[in-house]
């Protein structure tokens, strides 16, 4: 069983939608479910207001369910205190944190990444503008200087993932070739984290 936490220092920065993806992307490889651990229980509305190909489970009843799965996917709060992630880091096989890509982001993720030091996790980062903007490359540039480790892919910017949650589907199900784009991205991301995996 492998087991991705999703979580970072700060809000609305798209863990949710994240785990949600992520969630389908593996439900494709083996039985995968999804512990909603965010209060707004945004996974749980998702699945409620239609229907995602994978087991989403409240973080009270999640024992019962994981129980055979060969992946889990956690959604959490944002968790300003870096403690918190160092202990949500041993539970987990790999930590996801993502951040959007603006400098106000920047400082706070290169702290959290010098408190996390050794441990097992990746920044991630998401709500990415497109071209002619530069911001994810420049964000991701500046992780990298900083010696965060980041995710070579990067989810861009796309009112697909607000339309894809109030139908209660993944993205890849709304039928628009931007939806698939995104998801693609989703899919690369996938990809990256099977790799560390092999
Ligand atoms: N790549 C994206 N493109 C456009 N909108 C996005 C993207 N990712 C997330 N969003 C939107 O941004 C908002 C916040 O996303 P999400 O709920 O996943 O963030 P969160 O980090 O889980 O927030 P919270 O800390 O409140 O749990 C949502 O309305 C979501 O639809
Ligand atoms: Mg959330």
């Amino acid at each position: 069983m492998k087991i991705l936490t999703v979580t970072g220092y700060k809000g609305g920065v798209g863990k949710s939608v994240t785990a949600v993806h992520l969630a389908t992307f593996f439900s494709e490889l083996g039985k995968t479910v999804l512990v909603d651990g965010d209060p707004n229980r945004t996974a749980l509305g998702w699945n409620n207001r239609g229907q995602l190909p994978f087991t989403v489970a409240d973080e009270r009843q999640a024992m019962k369910v994981v129980s055979g799965s060969d992946f889990v996917i956690i959604d959490t709060p944002a968790r300003p205190n870096s403690d918190d992630l160092k202990e949500l880091a041993k539970g987990c096989d790999l930590l996801i944190l993502p951040t959007a890509p603006d400098v106000l982001s920047l400082q706070p993720m290169l702290e959290t990444a010098r408190d996390l030091g050794e441990a097992n996790y990746r920044a991630l980062i998401t709500i990415v503008p497109s071209y002619p903007s530069r911001e994810g490359e420049v964000m991701k540039k500046d992780l990298k200087q900083g010696g965060v480790p980041v995710f070579e892919t990067m989810i861009r910017r796309t009112v697909g993932f607000p339309k894809a949650a109030l139908a209660g589907i993944p993205i890849r199900d709304l039928d628009e070739p931007r939806a698939l784009a995104a998801w693609a991205d989703y899919e690369g991301l996938g990809s990256e984290i099977r790799e560390m995996w092999k």
